[in-house]
């Protein structure tokens, strides 16, 4: 147990400060929930991805999942447009320039990737990760920022 636990010390020990971890794994439910309140982004990064996983069961039309970023004080309206814009548009006002990235929606049991340039999120800004799927943002946000 103790040389594991040398080793592991060791392990982390060594991970040079400049590998910064700039993606993220992002699980969603049947149960409308992200698996994560809150996402730190690295200072080192230069892009940030979002790994998007759907682990329910359910359709795209019933309990679709996305994940957009934007300022907090836009998630309301960008949420709002986003429901007019309908599924095709991934629920998100095409050319809405407030969001910073969105990925598209996704059913039960698929995942999606979305990768953004870190710098978007500008220093002590509030901004907010959440799902626009129709009624899903109220539950389905956190924050998001540069740590
Ligand atoms: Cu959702």
């Amino acid at each position: 147990m103790y040389k594991l636990l040398a080793a592991l010390a060791l392990l982390a020990g060594s991970v040079p400060a400049l590998a910064a971890e700039c993606a993220i794994d992002l699980d969603a439910n049947d149960a409308m929930q992200y698996d994560r309140k809150e996402i730190v982004v690295d200072a080192g990064c230069k892009d940030f991805t979002i790994h998007l996983k759907h682990s329910g069961k359910l359709a795209k039309n019933v309990m679709g999942h996305n994940v957009v970023v934007a300022k907090a004080a836009d998630l309301q309206g960008v949420a709002t447009d986003g429901a007019a814009a309908g599924l095709d548009h991934d629920y998100v006002k095409p050319g809405d320039e407030r969001v910073i990235a969105h990925s598209k929606v996704i059913a039960g049991g698929e995942s999606t990737t979305v990768a953004f340039a870190a710098g978007k999120l500008a220093g002590g800004g509030d901004y907010a990760f959440f799902c626009s799927f129709p009624g899903h943002w109220a539950i389905m946000k956190g924050t998001i920022r540069r740590g």
